[in-house]
């Protein structure tokens, strides 16, 4: 019995003893898995960190695109033409959108020249005094204007071989209007200047006389009010062969030369037909602009008015 008493004590202790050193090795594991932890656990917020700084960037970018420039906005709804052309002018853009709306058929850069030149408006409203006064490059439209005292300076008359009595141009378009008629007569050409500088009061009383013969509507359509009038620039010459009435001077053999050779001497023809809107007159075949060579041709190549030439390429770069 004593025997069997001391071997239950053995197994007893042995059990204790292994319960003991399974406890010990199990809290060993433990502390050693805590300490771990807590060395690496130091990074984790650094990763957090970065990933909730980048939340609030994204918050400011869209809050930039809210704010962005309202012009941005109107330039889209002109399909950016803005971007294309240098003649776009900021101020008009409420016009330009406006002038679009009612004309859907027009390109954005038609768009553009039609308001540059004022076509949105009624002819002889929102006038300007007219810039680059005593210029060849000057526009004079019903847009723009001249002052009742304006007179170009050098004036000067032209050879009576060339005109008939009292001409008087301003001497660069005298010059070259008369190399130009000695050219035509080298081919037994004629051709005659029968109206240039008119003055402001010559004007009134040439409007008037119209005016009252057909009725203002109508006189609108082919004279100028006075202080509209290009022929007041001293630029402009109606042109008649010598024998044929003017209004006729389309069916001329005159007509057709200077249809081939005006822009070479550096005139234009300053109202073509088909351009009534732009220019605001009816087809004149006898009416001719000096403008210079360079212009005259460029005008002559791509078959502009003098209109659109000016906004595209004069306006808001030449100062008076
Ligand atoms: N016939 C042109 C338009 C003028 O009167 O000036
Ligand atoms: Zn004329």
């Amino acid at each position: 019995m004593a025997l069997k008493k001391r071997r239950k004590l053995k197994v007893k202790n042995f059990i204790i003893f292994i319960i003991i050193v399974f406890v010990l090795l199990f809290s060993i594991y433990k502390l050693g898995a805590f300490v771990v932890k807590k060395i690496f656990s130091k990074e984790e917020p650094v990763v957090v960190t970065t990933k909730k700084k980048k939340e609030p960037k994204k918050k400011e970018e869209k809050k930039t695109e809210e704010k962005k420039n309202p012009l941005e906005e109107k330039y889209k709804k002109l399909d950016n033409i803005n971007e294309k052309i240098d003649f776009f002018i900021d101020e008009n853009i409420d016009r330009y959108i406006a002038y679009k709306e009612k004309n859907k058929d027009l390109s954005n850069e038609q768009v553009v020249v039609d308001v540059n030149i004022g076509l949105d408006n009624d002819y002889y409203t929102n006038v300007k005094e007219a810039s680059n006064l005593n210029t060849t490059y000057i526009l004079v439209n019903k847009y723009n204007s001249l002052s009742k005292d304006f007179v170009p300076n050098n004036l000067k008359s032209l050879d009576s071989k060339y005109s008939i009595s009292g001409m008087k141009m301003v001497d660069v378009a005298k010059d070259a209007f008369e190399e130009m008629s000695k050219t035509a007569l080298k081919d037994k050409l004629h051709i005659i200047a029968m109206s240039t500088y008119r003055s402001y009061d010559y004007q009134v009383n040439l409007y008037n006389k119209y005016a009252k013969k057909d009725g203002v509507d109508a006189a609108n359509t082919y004279s100028a009010k006075a202080g509209f009038s290009e022929h007041q620039t001293g630029l402009a010459v109606d042109v008649y062969n010598g024998s044929v009435n003017y209004t006729s001077f389309e069916k001329t053999k005159e007509f057709t030369w200077m249809q081939e050779n005006a822009h070479k001497f550096g005139f234009i023809m300053r109202y073509p037909k088909d351009k009534e809107k732009e220019t605001g007159y009816k087809y004149e075949a006898w009416h001719y602009r000096y403008v210079g060579k360079e212009i005259a041709e460029y005008i002559h190549d791509k078959n502009i008015t003098y209109d659109e030439y000016y906004v595209r390429f004069i306006q808001n770069k030449k100062k008076d």
